[in-house]
């Protein structure tokens, strides 16, 4: 098992992740806990323990109860044409944390470290930011709460704590936390800096003028946790508080439970442009099932619930508690058919791409530059 902002090879043993990360579970105090201050029944995904880990929860949520503001920080850096329904993940419950806290959200689109790791040129990757936009403001964000912006677009704003930042840290903790080499560009080392600049208030002057204090919090998946790592440890140093995080499992591909989706294996994915019949037919033809190898083993045995794609995804896209509690019980003791759980999964995805869909079209080019530049001066 390896997992690396760039990489996640292996199934992914998230107990031992949260030890050797060094980061903590979230258990159901802390779910209750915001449940209470924010009057809602939390998210599913946090019910379900796909949102499973965090750093310094508690203390944003003890500044929240003192009436301290702060803010949610999420990105996206933006490698293909559309997202996938992975990113669905960070992005649906960065919104709902919005919504239900009521508090700014900034979103990084980090062009500049796609031209860096990528295959594509400067003006290829902001075209795919300016895409991918489109698809992060389709999930609902509120257009009074939040800014989104790129790295190439905004990066004189940014610039003053990026450097702050780099003279904070050695190249050999950068290299020693990313796993970079002597053969890496110098922009791959530079690049953290980055990443972590918005985790500080001060890079947002237009939001919080010049408060030291405001926190922020992370939603994104494990895979991000080394750069705020880093961000975390300069923090303190530059008068701001550490950034607190909250960490997410990994959307799989179709094929099985190792590693996590990833765009570069279209025949493994699902993307938000996908049509219903690629969907089915993805679905149909890709997913990995724990179901029995003939039927009457299937109704002897049961699917094996915890190796089978569909069982995991619908866990992550099935919203209706009940159904998908039925779905595990007839499918876990062999009553309900690995076909009949993959029309499941197709018909909750085709649902969720749909709506998608429909909300990404009512995001013209007026609606993008209200979210990315109404804020700068
Ligand atoms: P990127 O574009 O690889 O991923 C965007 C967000 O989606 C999460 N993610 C997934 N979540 C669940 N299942 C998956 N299979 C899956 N694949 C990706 C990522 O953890 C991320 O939250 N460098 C970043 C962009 C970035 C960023 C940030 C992310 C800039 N600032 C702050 C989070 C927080 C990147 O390339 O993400």
């Amino acid at each position: 098992m390896s997992v690396t902002p760039w990489h996640v090879t292996g199934r992914v043993d998230y107990a031992k992740i949260v030890e050797q990360f060094g980061c903590k579970s979230i258990d159901t105090v802390l779910i209750d806990r915001i449940e209470r201050l924010t009057g809602q029944t939390a998210h599913h995904l946090l019910r379900r323990g796909i949102f499973f880990a965090h750093r310094d929860l508690n203390e944003l949520l003890d500044a929240h109860e003192r009436g301290e503001p702060w803010y949610l920080y999420t990105g996206r850096g933006p490698s293909s044409e559309a997202l996938h329904v992975g990113h669905l993940i960070p992005f649906m419950f960065a919104r709902w944390l919005q919504q239900a806290f009521q508090v700014h959200i900034v979103i990084q689109l980090t062009d500049d470290e796609k031209f860096l790791w990528k295959d594509l040129t400067v003006e290829e990757s902001q075209r795919l930011a300016r895409e991918n936009c489109k698809d992060i403001i389709a999930c609902g964000f509120d257009a009074q709460k939040t800014f989104i912006f790129t790295d190439f677009g905004y990066m004189g704003h940014m610039y003053p704590n990026v450097v702050r930042i780099q003279r904070c840290v050695p190249m050999n903790q950068v290299r020693g936390i990313f796993g970079l080499s002597g053969e890496d560009s110098i922009g791959k080392i530079a690049f953290p800096a980055v990443q972590a600049a918005p985790a500080l208030s001060t890079t947002f002057p237009h939001l919080f003028g010049d408060r030291k204090d405001v926190r922020c919090l992370v939603p994104c998946a494990i895979d991000q946790d080394p750069y705020f790592r880093m961000a975390r440890d300069c923090a303190p140093r530059l008068g701001h508080p550490k950034p607190a995080l909250i960490e997410s499992t990994f959307l799989s591909g179709l094929r099985g439970l190792d590693g996590k989706m990833s765009a570069s294996d279209p025949s493994n994915v699902v993307f938000l442009s996908d049509t219903p019949e690629q969907i089915r037919a993805k679905v149909n033809r890709h997913a990995f099932t724990g179901g029995g190898a003939t039927l009457e083993e299937h109704r002897k045995h049961g699917a094996r619930l915890e190796v089978d794609v569909p069982w995991q995804w619908l866990n992550v896209f099935m919203e209706d508690s009940k159904r998908l509690e039925h779905i595990g019980n007839e499918y876990g003791s062999g009553r309900m058919l690995t076909g009949e759980v993959k029309v499941e999964l197709a018909n909750v995805l085709i649902q969720v791409v749909e709506r998608h869909k429909a909300a990404r079209a009512a995001v013209t080019d007026e609606v993008v530059d209200a979210f990315m530049l109404d804020v700068r001066t």
